[in-house]
């Protein structure tokens, strides 16, 4: 058995941030950051949360399904900025949706999160431990941006997307995943939080730090390796695969993973322009736009990839 997507859903909040916007907040310019990543805007919460992103575009996917929310067995949701530690945000998205017959737990991999819950989901279905689950990827970067970070707080949007699964007969998924945390340097957020049993408050604050050109380079030599490992997984050839969609960081990386790959980077959708990068809700929010354009055909492949904090770096190829 396979998870075969039935539904795919998505929310950004409603305020826009342009970098026009961007640039009355700190030493920065429309040219500059278009130039260098291609992101144009971002979306912000402003009253919502990540959870509340993640039912909203929960409802969507379970809406275009036409599934029950009673059916659903699993709903994983992958995070990094939930409003909550507990209770877990896949909580949140049982309560709001009405899935009342569901397990479900909060995932992190930071960008890589939603397509390892993706596979988490699709191990599951195929070992036969559930036939109907929910994939979110959700953030609220803009609560973990040091907003006076020129070199970071430009990269970021909010978002959450979502996919409904059930279970069916079908050609297999397959899959990679790796993490390096001897370089997890590269990329961190840290939180405050109190140290144990001193009560001591610990001076540590929830601004994401980045080694930008290291993990540009980390980005550009990875996602290929894995795209590769999957391709030989699944005894195909590059050219057999309809759409790399790839968590959209930056336009920069996905190019040169594109030449690297020799394949056209049409082939290679992209929209960061719009919403910058969510973290793990960019592949989602993708799939959903793809899907509600009437882009993807029955019998497509679709390879999608994720990388990240961690580090961490993650593939999964299936036929729609
Ligand atoms: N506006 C204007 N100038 C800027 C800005 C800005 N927002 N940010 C940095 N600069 C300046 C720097 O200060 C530097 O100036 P200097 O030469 O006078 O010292 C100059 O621009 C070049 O800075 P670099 O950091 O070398 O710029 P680079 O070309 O590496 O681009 C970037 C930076 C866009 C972050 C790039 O390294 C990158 O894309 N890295 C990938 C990281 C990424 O996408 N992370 C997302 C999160 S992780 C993930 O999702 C996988």
């Amino acid at each position: 058995m396979v998870g075969k997507i039935y539904g795919t859903g998505s929310y950004v909040p409603p305020r826009v941030m342009d970098n026009d916007d961007l640039a009355k907040i700190v030493d920065t310019n429309d040219e500059w950051i278009r130039e260098r990543t291609g992101i144009g805007r971002r979306h912000i919460i402003e009253e919502e949360t990540t959870s509340y992103m993640a039912g909203q575009a929960a409802m969507k996917a379970v809406e275009m399904s036409g599934i029950d929310p009673a059916e659903i067995d699993l709903i994983l949701l992958a995070t990094s900025s939930s409003e909550t530690v507990f209770p877990c945000a896949a909580c949140e998205v049982q309560k709001a949706i009405g899935a009342v017959n569901a397990a479900g737990y909060d995932m992190n991999a930071a960008c890589t999160g939603f397509v390892l819950a993706f596979n988490t989901a699709q191990a599951y279905i195929s070992a036969g431990f559930c036939r109907t689950a929910l994939v979110i990827g959700a953030d609220s970067m803009s609560n973990l941006v040091d907003w006076t970070d020129r070199g970071t707080c430009i990269l970021f949007g909010d978002g959450a997307g979502a996919v409904l699964l059930r279970a069916e007969e079908g050609e297999p998924v397959y899959m990679e995943a790796h993490s390096d945390g001897a370089k997890g340097a590269a990329l961190t957020g840290l939180s405050r939080h109190r140290k144990g049993w001193t009560g001591a408050q610990e001076d540590k604050e929830s601004y994401i730090h980045m080694d930008g050109q290291g993990v540009f380079k980390f980005a550009v030599r990875k996602v290929p390796e894995i795209i590769e490992e999957v391709l030989a997984k699944a005894d195909m050839s590059l050219d057999e695969i309809d759409y790399f969609v790839l968590h959209q960081a930056n336009r920069r990386i996905i190019e040169a993973v594109a030449k690297r790959l020799k394949t056209d980077i049409s082939k290679f959708p992209m929209n960061l322009e719009e919403y910058a990068n969510t973290s793990a809700a960019t592949v989602p929010i993708l799939l959903d736009e793809m899907n509600r354009k009437g882009m993807f055909r029955k019998g497509q492949k679709i390879m999608l990839s994720g990388f990240g904090a961690g580090l961490t770096w993650a593939a999964s190829l299936f036929q729609w």
